[in-house]
């Protein structure tokens, strides 16, 4: 091992070189470790292992494959933690510590002796985290998803959170099933390790990080509960150990090109919207720009091509039976650029030339039998939204893709779960439903943009109705939703301006959305519309000060562009 490398990497600054690393071997060796280790390449693994996050449940399993594989190629695994983010546990929502947890990432590579890193990442927030951290930390890294669920059983039915969850949930609501069913469902829904069963925002991401470059070849969509991630995590060891003697770093990986792949794969796998956020977000780590031009015409080239809850049929152990990624990439090889390279160093087009097994259609659909001709997602704009919006057109319903309708404004997230079922409020069928102030400035950008449908309407059988938000939506849901709305209401967007009783207008085919309110008249309530006092201390007035917006993936103003240096 050369200066400068393993252990002698960045030392502690007491004006003493010698002395620090005197110290530090002495200290190290506290730890059991060999003068013989201690002289070997170090690699990172960062264990992600919570008790407040169930989908990481195996991170100690996968720790230790991580850590023989490391070994086996000659190096010392060192595993430490980061922050984790479990999506149910926290308050108010996972996405205002997205950042948080990238901060954390970025700089415990820096600051601490490794010269790659293996990064466990796996629920919703963590991977996005993980990947923008580690591409401003600069170091060879290795991303390892802890894999998906399997499923569960109810009544010969299978189950999978959490596409399952909100099905019974709205059943439960509108009366088609009663409280026992709904308790037992309850602990059915997520019975093993591991992420989201369906192609939620964890499964995309997933997809995402293998597209990219950044996860080996075929490990996105491995079952948490499978051999196989094991094995894979073994291979993610040597990987990272390999890419110290051949250095790779993620801003060489994660290009323009790449993130372009990666969104032929989220449109091809009717991805999850949140990952339009974080591919915004992972982009401005390179100084990448996802115009929405560039996003639609890539939507409208790219067909929908799986068939995965919680837009379609199966689960993601049946995407991975089917043939994964690898399957999904090969579909569409002709709209890839080939030229991309990856952790083992290897070009996309050298990957796909290598020839699949199989591929279970009922799954992975060929290209010239889509499941859809055309991408799941698309951004809208218009005068509602100057700065864009995001629709998940195969999640949606196309009766509702050109709608002109009244609305229905909720105040905050309050007034919604005042009135929401308030049989007295004024909503019919046709309605739209708007919620302002849940932006990531006003509310951190929870997932509230799956607004219920109103108890009298479900009652009736209502199942979907045109909603409007500059909130998020889990990756597991599905309705015609329109989210992201940028500039978000809490900082002056035209959202603000919306009132109950406005005509509202969504064309899917023109991709626009507008108020049906005069400019003069928007321009008049947004001077008078309140603004939110924004938290005062902490890291939520941080985060109220730097957050950009959805069109910019939400990072912090200081975080984003390219370079690796710290300021
Ligand atoms: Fe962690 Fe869904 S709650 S992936």
């Amino acid at each position: 091992m050369t200066d400068g490398h393993g252990i002698r990497r960045g030392l502690t600054n007491y004006g003493d070189r010698a002395f620090a690393q005197y110290l530090r071997n002495s200290f190290a060796r506290s730890m059991g470790l060999s003068k013989e280790m201690l002289d070997k390449p170090i690699v990172g693994v960062v264990s992600t292992y919570s008790g407040f996050n169930n989908c990481h449940r195996d991170a100690p399993a996968l720790v230790e494959a991580v850590s023989r594989g490391v070994l086996a190629a000659g190096a010392l695994p060192l595993p430490f933690p980061t922050i984790s983010l479990g999506e149910v546990f926290l308050n108010p929502t996972s996405m205002a510590y997205r950042n948080l947890m990238a901060m954390d990432t970025e700089e415990m590579i820096r600051a601490q002796p490794m010269d790659a890193v293996v990064l466990i990442g796996g629920c919703d927030k963590t991977v996005p985290a993980q990947i923008m951290g580690a591409i401003s930390a600069g170091v060879p890294a290795v991303q390892l998803v802890t894999g998906p669920m399997s499923t569960g059983r109810h009544r010969g039915e299978r189950l999978g959170a959490c596409t399952d969850c909100r099905r019974f949930w709205a059943r439960y609501r509108a009366g088609e099933i009663d409280g026992a069913e709904i308790a037992a469902v309850e602990g059915r829904l997520a019975t093993t390790a591991g992420t989201c069963a369906v192609m939620g925002t964890a499964s995309t991401m997933a997809c995402i990080a293998e597209t990219l470059g950044l996860a080996l070849p075929g490990s996105a969509a491995i079952p948490a509960v499978h051999a196989d991630r094991l094995v894979a995590a073994e291979r993610s060891g040597a990987a990272a150990v390999d890419l110290i003697r051949r250095p790779i770093r993620p801003a060489e990986i994660v290009t323009e090109k790449s993130i372009e792949n990666a969104l032929r794969v989220l449109m091809a796998v009717s991805g999850s919207t949140n990952a339009v956020v974080h591919l915004a977000a992972i982009a401005g780590r390179v100084g990448v720009t996802i115009s929405r031009e560039r996003f639609n015409a890539i939507s409208d080239e790219t067909p929908v091509l799986v068939d995965l809850k919680p837009v379609g049929e199966g689960y993601m152990e049946d995407f991975h039976a089917a043939g994964g990624v690898d399957a999904v990439l090969r579909e569409i090889r002709h709209l890839l650029h080939l030229d991309t390279v990856d952790v083992l160093g290897e070009t996309l087009g050298a990957r796909l030339a290598r020839p699949l097994e199989w591929v279970d259609r009922k799954v992975i659909r060929p290209f010239a039998e889509p499941v859809s001709p055309v991408g799941g997602l698309i951004a809208l704009e218009g005068n509602l939204a100057p700065d864009g919006a995001i629709l998940k057109r195969a999640a949606a319903t196309p009766a509702l893709f050109e709608t002109e309708g009244r609305a229905v404004v909720f105040e905050d997230l309050e007034d919604l779960a005042r009135r929401i079922d308030d049989p007295a409020l004024d909503v019919a069928a046709d309605d739209v439903l708007v919620l302002k102030n849940a932006g990531p400035v006003a509310a951190g950008m929870p997932e509230a943009g799956y607004l219920p449908i109103p108890k009298k309407l479900a009652q009736k059988g209502v199942k979907d109705m045109l909603r409007i938000s500059d909130a998020r939506m889990s990756g597991t849901a599905f309705g015609t939703i329109v989210l992201h709305v940028a500039p978000e209401s809490a900082v002056g967007g035209p959202l603000a301006a919306a009132r109950s009783g406005d005509r509202i207008r969504l064309s899917v085919r023109d991709k626009r959305l507008d108020l049906l309110v005069d400019e003069a008249t928007i321009a008049a309530r947004l001077a008078a519309a309140p603004r939110p006092q924004p938290p005062t201390r902490g890291y939520r007035a941080l985060y109220a000060r730097t957050v950009q917006q959805a069109s910019a993936g939400c990072d912090f103003d200081f975080l984003a562009g390219a370079g690796t240096e710290q300021g």
